[in-house]
C-alpha cells in the first residue's frame, strides 16, 4: 500500500500491511489478531511530522477514530472528548465556532488530534499540554487501554513520554481536553497584535485570534496540499547565555528568548538562513522560501535526498554558530 498520500511530505513510501483501526474496540481486535502477532507494527496518526527515508517492512496501522463530545461542564470550563482520528483544525475551528477558548492559536496545525500530545504540538505561545486533561492509549503490545493524566505525559518543548521512555509502546486514541468558556487571549507572540490591526480588529475575539494565526501561518508556512513539508523541521535549540552572548558580538541581530536562567532559546529559522540556505533548491527538495526552518519536497523528492539535506544543514549551522540542531521531524 502506498503511504504518498497519508504523510505531508507527499513521499512515496510502501507500506507491507495497513491497517486502519475506528474504533478502541477495533484495535484491540486487529492487535490480538495471530495473523499479525510477529509482524512490526507502525502508527501513523495525520503524517505530518514523519520523513520516509525507505519502504515500512510492517503492519502501519491507522487510527481514524472519530468524535467529539462534551463530557462535562460547569460555569467556566468545558471538557471535550476528542477521538484520536479527528483532524485537529476541524477540531479547533469546531472550538471557535462553539465559543470554547484555548486552542485558537493552534489553528491549521497540519496533523490529528491523536498526534498533538506526541509532540505537544505548539504555535503563538500556546502549546497543548495547556488544555489536556488526559490522553486515552492503546498499548501495542498488550492492547491494554491506559489513562495518563497531564503530568503522567511528561510534556516539554515539542516532547512527551511517548517520544522517550513510551516510544513506539502506545497507540494514541483519544484525547481530554479542557476549554475556557471565557477566553484568556494570548497575543504577545510575533506578529500576532500587528496581524490583528492589519485586521482592523477593535474588540478581541477566539475568532480573530484564530483568523490572525490563519492570516500569519499562511503567509508564511507552505501548504502541505500544494508543497509536501512537516512544518519546523528542527527544534529551536536552547543554549547557554554565555555561547549566546559571544555570538551576540559577532551577530548583532540574532533574535534570543530566555527560558530558564542562564539558557537562551534561539530561533532555528535564523541561523539556518544566516548559514544560506534559505531558498535553497535541489532538484525536487530544498528550503522553503519564506521560513528556512520548513524543508520542502516540490514533488517526487526522496526522502534519504531530504535527510541528507538536513545533515549538511546541520553541520554548516554548528560550524558557522556552534550551535547543535536536533529534528523535530521523526525519521522512518
Ligand atoms: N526567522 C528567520 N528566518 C527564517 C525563519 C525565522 O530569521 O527563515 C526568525 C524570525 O524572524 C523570528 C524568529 O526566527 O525572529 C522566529 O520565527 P517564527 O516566529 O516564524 O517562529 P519559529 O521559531 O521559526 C516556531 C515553531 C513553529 C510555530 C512558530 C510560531 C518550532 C520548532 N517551531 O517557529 O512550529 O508555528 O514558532 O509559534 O518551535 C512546527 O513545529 O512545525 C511549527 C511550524
Amino acid at each position: 500500500v502506498s503511504l504518498l498520500p497519508l504523510n505531508t511530505f507527499g513521499l512515496d513510501a510502501e507500506a507491507r500491511y495497513f491497517a486502519e483501526a475506528e474504533s478502541e474496540e477495533d484495535l484491540q481486535k486487529l492487535l490480538a489478531n495471530p495473523l499479525y502477532k510477529e509482524i512490526p507494527r507502525f502508527v501513523l496518526g495525520g503524517g505530518s511530522n514523519v520523513l520516509f527515508t525507505q519502504n515500512i517492512d510492517a503492519l502501519v496501522i491507522h487510527p481514524v477514530i472519530k468524535g467529539i463530545e462534551v463530557v462535562k461542564e460547569d460555569e467556566q470550563y468545558i471538557w471535550l472528548s476528542v477521538g484520536g482520528g479527528e483532524v485537529w483544525h476541524d477540531l479547533v475551528m469546531h472550538c471557535v465556532a462553539n465559543g470554547y477558548a484555548g486552542i485558537e492559536n493552534l489553528s491549521l496545525i497540519p496533523g490529528t488530534a491523536g498526534a498533538a500530545p506526541m509532540q505537544n504540538i505548539g504555535a503563538y505561545g500556546v502549546e497543548v499540554k495547556d488544555v489536556i486533561v488526559e490522553v486515552r492509549a492503546v498499548s501495542l503490545k498488550t492492547g491494554e487501554l491506559r489513562i495518563f493524566t497531564n503530568e503522567e505525559c511528561q510534556f516539554g518543548y515539542r516532547e512527551s513520554i511517548f517520544k522517550k521512555e513510551l516510544k513506539d509502546h502506545y497507540i494514541i486514541t483519544g484525547i481530554l481536553i479542557r476549554l475556557n468558556k471565557t477566553p484568556e487571549f494570548h497575543v504577545e507572540y510575533g506578529d500576532i497584535r500587528k496581524t490583528l490591526a492589519d485586521m482592523g480588529v477593535a474588540d478581541l475575539s477566539i475568532q480573530a485570534v484564530s483568523q490572525a494565526v490563519i492570516q500569519i501561518r499562511q503567509s508564511k508556512l507552505p501548504d502541505p496540499a500544494v508543497i509536501g513539508n512537516a512544518g519546523s523541521f528542527f527544534k529551536n535549540p536552547e543554549i547557554e547565555q554565555s555561547h549566546f552572548n559571544q555570538l551576540k558580538l559577532k551577530f548583532s541581530t540574532l533574535p534570543g528568548y530566555p527560558t530558564e536562567p542562564g539558557k537562551v532559546k534561539v530561533p532555528a529559522g535564523w541561523l539556518i538562513e544566516q548559514a544560506g540556505w534559505k531558498g535553497f533548491r535541489d532538484g525536487q527538495i530544498g528550503v522553503h522560501e519564506r521560513q528556512a526552518l520548513v524543508l520542502v519536497n516540490y514533488g517526487g523528492g526522496r526522502g534519504e535526498d531530504i535527510k541528507a539535506l538536513s545533515e549538511k544543514i546541520k553541520a554548516s549551522v554548528a560550524d558557522k554558530f556552534g550551535v547543535s540542531l536536533s529534528t523535530e521531524v521523526n525519521f522512518i
